[in-house]
């Protein structure tokens, strides 16, 4: 095993794109995670942040809720900053994602929203 310097510099989103069917546990899939992980790599590229944040799919994180998707912001080692998880209404939360992740990967700020229990 060898230990290397990853291609992003200063973090990684990792949406759940785990997809179960319709009579099963509830999914990120079923809650448009993939379309999520699309447009985050839409606004990385608009803000001329590849290099920097890579958007990334994952599979299922253990939450699963029917509220929206699993998505954790893993700052680069490096940085020392503390990472997030977040369950994201993938359609009216998109935007304040985008800011929540830039802040929590470029600037080391959690997002000031409260822990919820409610899944
Ligand atoms: S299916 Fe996404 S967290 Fe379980």
């Amino acid at each position: 095993m060898r230990q290397i310097r990853s291609t992003w510099a200063q973090g990684t989103v990792l949406v759940c794109t785990h997809e179960r069917g319709p009579d099963e546990k509830p999914s990120c899939g079923l809650q448009k995670g993939t379309e999520l992980r699309s447009w985050l790599k839409e606004r990385i590229h608009e803000e001329g942040l590849k290099g920097q944040i890579l958007a990334s799919k994952t599979s299922c994180l253990g939450v699963c809720s029917k509220l929206g998707a699993t998505v954790e912001l893993v700052p680069a080692p490096e940085t020392g900053r503390p990472r997030a998880t977040l369950l994201v209404d993938t359609v009216n939360e998109r935007e304040e994602l985008w800011a929540a992740a830039k802040a929590c990967l470029l600037e080391g700020r959690l997002p000031e929203l409260g822990l919820d229990e409610e899944l």
